[in-house]
């Protein structure tokens, strides 16, 4: 009886071995094929837009503008769309997808202190190409969403636009202040899902960048950069 207790303990301790050996195989396998999956996804398209720097307009609204109409263009839905990355004032960060609502002249919405970010433009502009406005790119969302909280921690925010059907992206990075109660109320009534609730905590925000940059993908894998510091 002794001896088959014995003989039972040794089987079940080889089972469990050979079980776990089994799974850690299975997990191997499993992320093995993930991993091959992933490679094998496409990533740009064959045909991409070219892209010189040297030849880019002095203000990066007006190459961002010139960039969504492209977009627009070629088919890529919600070109509008971009990840907003915020962080607590600890600098743990998180970022979500929002819907871009405008691009204007800084201020001109009664945005109050826009933060110290503003100044000269591009030195790739020509010659004579006037210095360009500081502009504000707005968004809007509730002041008591996780982005809403982070942002009255710690008011900068960085926004990431990406057009793969171009194999383009644009990075804008900066100090981000609140609209007036008037332009967020405006904002909340002209939503296209507008149902006359009034909602006090809808808030439209600018950030006014310090750095926009324009990444263009390059069938050689030498990708473009341009960068604006603002
Ligand atoms: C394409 C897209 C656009 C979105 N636009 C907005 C927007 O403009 N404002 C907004 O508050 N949430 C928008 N959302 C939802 C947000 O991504 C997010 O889930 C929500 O605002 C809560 O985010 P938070 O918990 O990080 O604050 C959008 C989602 C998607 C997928």
């Amino acid at each position: 009886m002794g001896a088959l207790c014995v003989f039972d303990q040794v089987l079940w301790r080889d089972l469990a071995l050979l079980v776990q050996q089994e799974l850690e195989r299975y997990a191997r396998g499993v992320s093995d094929f993930l991993r091959r999956r992933l490679r094998a996804l496409p990533d740009f398209p064959d045909r991409l837009p070219d892209f010189d720097p040297a030849s880019a307009p002095a203000d990066p609204v007006v190459l961002f503008l010139d960039w969504l109409e492209h977009a627009l263009a070629a088919g890529v839905s919600q070109p509008h769309a971009f990840s907003l990355a915020t962080s607590t004032g600890g600098g743990a960060v998180s970022s979500r997808m929002l819907i871009l609502k405008n691009i204007e002249p800084a201020g001109a919405a009664s945005a109050g202190e826009a933060g110290s970010a503003a100044g000269a433009g591009s030195p790739a502009g020509a010659p004579d190409a006037p210095a360009p406005q500081p502009a504000a790119w707005h968004f809007a969302s509730t002041r008591s969403s996780r982005k809403g909280r982070e942002l009255a921690a710690n008011p900068r925010a960085a926004m990431n636009f990406y057009w793969p059907a171009l194999g383009r992206q644009v990075r804008v990075v900066g100090a981000v202040s609140l609209l007036s109660a008037e332009e967020s109320a405006l904002d909340w009534e002209e939503r296209p899902a507008a149902d006359g609730r009034a909602n006090p905590d809808w808030q439209v925000y600018a950030l006014l960048p310090a750095e926009v940059e324009f990444w263009q993908a390059s069938a050689d894998r030498h990708h473009i950069r341009h960068r604006y510091d603002l």
